[in-house]
């Protein structure tokens, strides 16, 4: 049996995902950049000043900024997007997640956040989750963002669990990467076209219950 569950937090745990893309997307409209969903795909789970990178490349214009605009850039992006989940609260939490932690903290498995986001303290905090987390990885202390490892590993370390004991939870095709790469055991939400054909995803997060999950571990 599995002894720890790793959550990303924008996409599986609330919907914040779609406030990261549309502050994206208005700071990319600010550049003459225009960014759609279907390219927003390469940004989940991308870390704040990567998916900047990504999009003055997809723009041609990451030879047009200084390294103190491009931090003026993403604080901008930021500040806009801190704005947006201000009002985020329980009620925000999706569909089958605080059952899920409930579940899993009434037989003892460890329950960790390895998100990207240096927002994630605070989104626990308004969801009313933060009691149920034994450790939030924080990610201003990982050598680097998720497609590697590193996010998943120490949120596995946190909890003193090995990667071989863990599942880990994403909605992002950099995530079930970071998951892989770890040697954990990856859940998907969302769309096997975008996550993969390899691994058990649902399509939304009522079906993530503590059945589903000792199926797919006993099924890996
Ligand atoms: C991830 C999101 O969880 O966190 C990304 O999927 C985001 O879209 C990243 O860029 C970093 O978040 P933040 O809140 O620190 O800018
Ligand atoms: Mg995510």
């Amino acid at each position: 049996m599995f002894k720890a569950v790793l959550f990303d937090l924008d996409g599986v745990i609330t919907d914040t995902a779609e406030y990261h893309f549309l502050a994206w997307k208005k700071l990319g409209e600010e550049l003459g950049i225009s960014i759609n969903r279907e390219f927003n795909e390469q940004l989940k789970g991308v870390s704040r000043e990567e998916s900047l990178q990504r999009i003055l490349a997809f723009g041609y214009r990451e030879h047009d900024f200084s390294p103190k605009e491009i931090t003026t850039l993403a604080n901008r992006k930021n500040d806009n997007y801190v704005e947006m989940i201000q009002k985020v609260s329980s009620k925000d939490v999706y569909p089958g997640i605080l059952k899920l932690l409930q579940d899993l903290k009434a037989i003892n498995i460890k329950i960790a956040l390895a998100s990207a986001s240096k927002n994630g303290p605070f989104l626990l905090e308004r969801m009313e989750l933060t009691s149920y987390f034994d450790v939030v990885a924080d990610p201003s202390k990982v050598a680097a963002g998720k497609p590697a490892p590193d996010i998943f590993l120490a949120a596995a370390n946190g909890v003193g669990v090995g990667a071989e004991y863990a599942i880990g939870i994403e909605d992002a095709h950099a995530g079930i990467q970071a998951i892989k790469a770890a040697g954990i055991l990856p859940i998907g939400v969302g769309d096997p076209e975008v996550l993969g054909n390899d691994l058990s995803i649902v399509k939304d997060t009522s079906e993530l219950t503590l059945e589903y999950l000792k199926n797919a571990w006993n099924t890996r």
